[in-house]
């Protein structure tokens, strides 16, 4: 339970989804969590319930004004910070043809310039520690991608290649970048109505290996090894979290057990 005890990191997105089981799971790992998210009202009534150690701040990722603000909140707050997870994403299905360039622009600014502008936010504080571990949370469409995905998994690439530039860049100065790429998980932007899944959750992923949707506490589960000193010699990488989905198809005409 003390996986992180007297760490302090900044969670965006942290108002619900997988950046709200990332909150709670750092929590009780013993850190204290500056959530960053728009979502304002059920941000703050999830920071109230988790007590003392969590906090939550107004942060749209695509400004640096609100960047420097909540940097400078969580330093006054808990005395530094150890961890930025980049999770605040948004997601747009379309086609090419339908896809506008304002539609792919503000998909770039959430997904992609908000955590660039992280990057840079928590970069002097982490640099006069000696340390710190930034996880940008990419997808499997940054390793991948799909048909009506143009505008989104342009920007989970990006942020595949933005964590190498940073990692290597970072990596003197004792600081940590790793990208990670969860497959389908149960949260309102993968389709949740409820808090579990349900069968017919699952059944759009029977042909993913492990054959179910992921759940929210599986991908944060990564982000904890990730900021914690258990993943001391890693940086620069790419952690997936999606059931298998990536590895491959199964073929009918080919052997089977
Ligand atoms: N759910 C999936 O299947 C899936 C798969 C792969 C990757 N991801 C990625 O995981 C991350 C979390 O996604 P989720 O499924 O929990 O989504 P979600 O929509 O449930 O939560 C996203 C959170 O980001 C916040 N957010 C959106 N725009 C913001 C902004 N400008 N500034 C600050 N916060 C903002 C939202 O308010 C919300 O709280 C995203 O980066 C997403 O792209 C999700």
């Amino acid at each position: 339970m003390d996986r992180l005890s007297n760490r302090v990191a900044i969670i965006t997105g942290g108002a619900r989804g997988m950046g709200e089981a990332t909150v709670r799971l750092f929590v009780e790992q013993g850190a204290n969590v500056v959530i960053g998210d728009v979502l304002d009202e059920p941000g703050q009534r999830l920071a109230d319930s988790l007590g003392e150690r969590c906090r939550y701040q107004h942060l749209d990722v695509t400004s640096e004004e609100n960047w420097t603000r909540v940097v400078d909140f969580a330093v006054a707050e808990f005395g530094r910070v150890d961890v930025l997870v980049n999770n605040a994403g948004i997601l747009h299905i379309a086609s090419v043809r339908d896809t506008t360039a304002a539609d792919y622009q503000k998909v770039i600014a959430v997904n992609q310039v908000g955590p660039f502008l992280g990057i840079k936010a928590v970069l002097d504080v982490m640099k006069g520690q000696g340390a710190g571990s930034i996880i940008n949370i990419s997808s499997l469409e940054g390793l991948q991608s799909k048909n009506g995905l143009i505008a989104y998994s342009s920007t989970k690439w990006a942020v595949r290649g933005m964590t190498k530039a940073a990692a290597i860049e970072l990596g003197p100065l004792g600081i940590r970048v790793n990208s990670v790429h969860p497959g389908g998980i149960h949260t309102p932007m993968g389709g949740a109505t409820t808090s579990e899944p349900s069968e017919a959750d699952d059944a759009m992923y029977q042909e993913v290996p492990l054959k179910r949707i992921g759940r929210p506490i599986e991908v944060a589960n990564m982000s904890l090894f990730l900021a914690s000193d258990e993943s001391s010699y890693c940086t620069g990488s790419e952690f997936v979290v999606d059931g298998g989905w990536n590895a491959g198809q199964r073929m009918a005409q080919l052997p089977m057990s």
